[in-house]
């Protein structure tokens, strides 16, 4: 074991299918410290598609945020002075252990782990990120949730003065979000800290955000406030805005178009002046890990 500051672990690297990379988390990875938490680093495997991990400046300055405007350069441009510290955070709902902590508490209570996983944008982008963070099922195992949890409602900070994008009814303030209770307690589903080994910007959701790898990318929910336990599927604002377009599920899936564009192909984001279209695979590449979750639905009507 070798120490590295986070400054170290940031190159661009190469990975290579993200299916082999999420096996080896742990196993054949070689483990690193960041102060006094463990990071996972990918094995390469063999015999996979290479991708490479989209560069910083762009996954810093081409963002969904609509708190801070609908313009992909808005966020960048409206978050800096956003205020990130103190925040707190509330566990509650259908738990027996209700907790409310900072996230400076949070961050020591779990190791922190780098897991690169691909965000594949409903709007038909994607781009590859080197996300810190810590799987959600550890935070929710401390709570402890009741056989009424069923669902997870996540709702992110509420503040007009801070984020003009509230000031306007573009959609149900605060942003809320929803997940199954099995989906966010799967080994996958993590919270987000920070990025290429270092604190959250501010533009990627600091400093809390969701990341569900296998479903679009407004499932991510930044700058989470409130983790709620519900016994009913709670309305997302994107479900509210348009039920027909954004389900609840929102697997990424290239065989369900959205009533007004293909999802069978992405635009790679940073991938050169042409910027290529690459085929959209079945839950982004996590198939083997997460379609048990869904044996038997029906994903045409369940979208
Ligand atoms: N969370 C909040 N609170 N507000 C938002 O507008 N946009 C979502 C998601 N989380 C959004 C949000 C969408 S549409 C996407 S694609 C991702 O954040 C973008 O994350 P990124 O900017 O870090 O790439």
């Amino acid at each position: 074991m070798k120490k590295v500051k986070s400054s170290e672990i940031t190159p661009e690297r190469i990975y290579k299918n993200r299916r082999k990379f999420v096996q080896n988390l742990g196993l054949a990875a070689g483990s690193m410290f960041i102060g006094q938490n463990f990071i996972n680093l990918a094995q390469a495997s063999s015999n996979s598609i290479e991708q490479e991990i989209t560069e910083y400046r762009y996954i810093t300055t081409y963002n969904n945020y609509y708190e801070f405007g609908t313009k992909k350069s808005d966020p960048v441009e409206n978050s800096q002075n956003f205020k990130t510290k103190p925040w707190n955070i509330t566990i509650d709902g259908e738990v027996e252990k209700p907790l409310k902590l900072s996230v400076d508490e949070l961050k020591n209570m779990f190791p922190i782990e780098e897991r690169i996983y691909k965000l594949r944008c409903v709007e038909g982008w994607s781009m590859v990120i080197p996300w810190l963070g810590f799987p959600l099922y550890k935070l929710l195992d401390k709570v402890s949730p009741t056989s009424k949890g069923k669902f997870v409602k996540f709702i992110s900070v509420l503040d007009p003065e801070q984020m003009p994008g509230q000031r306007y009814p573009i959609l149900d303030w605060p942003y809320k979000e929803g997940l199954r209770i099995d989906e966010a307690m799967h080994p996958l589903t993590i919270l987000v800290t920070g990025l290429y080994g270092k604190e959250l910007p501010n533009q990627n959701g600091s400093p809390l955000r969701l990341i569900v790898p296998w479903k679009y990318g407004f499932k991510s929910a930044k700058a989470i406030v409130n983790i709620k336990l519900v016994d009913k599927m709670p309305t997302s604002s994107w479900m509210k805005a348009s039920p027909n377009e954004y389900g609840f599920y929102s697997n990424v899936n290239p065989r369900v178009d959205h009533p007004r564009w293909s999802q069978a192909s992405e635009r790679v984001i940073g991938g050169g002046i042409i910027s290529p279209r690459i085929p959209t695979t079945m839950f982004n590449g996590y198939g083997d890990e997460v379609s048990h979750l869904y044996k038997n639905m029906d994903l045409k009507k369940y979208f």
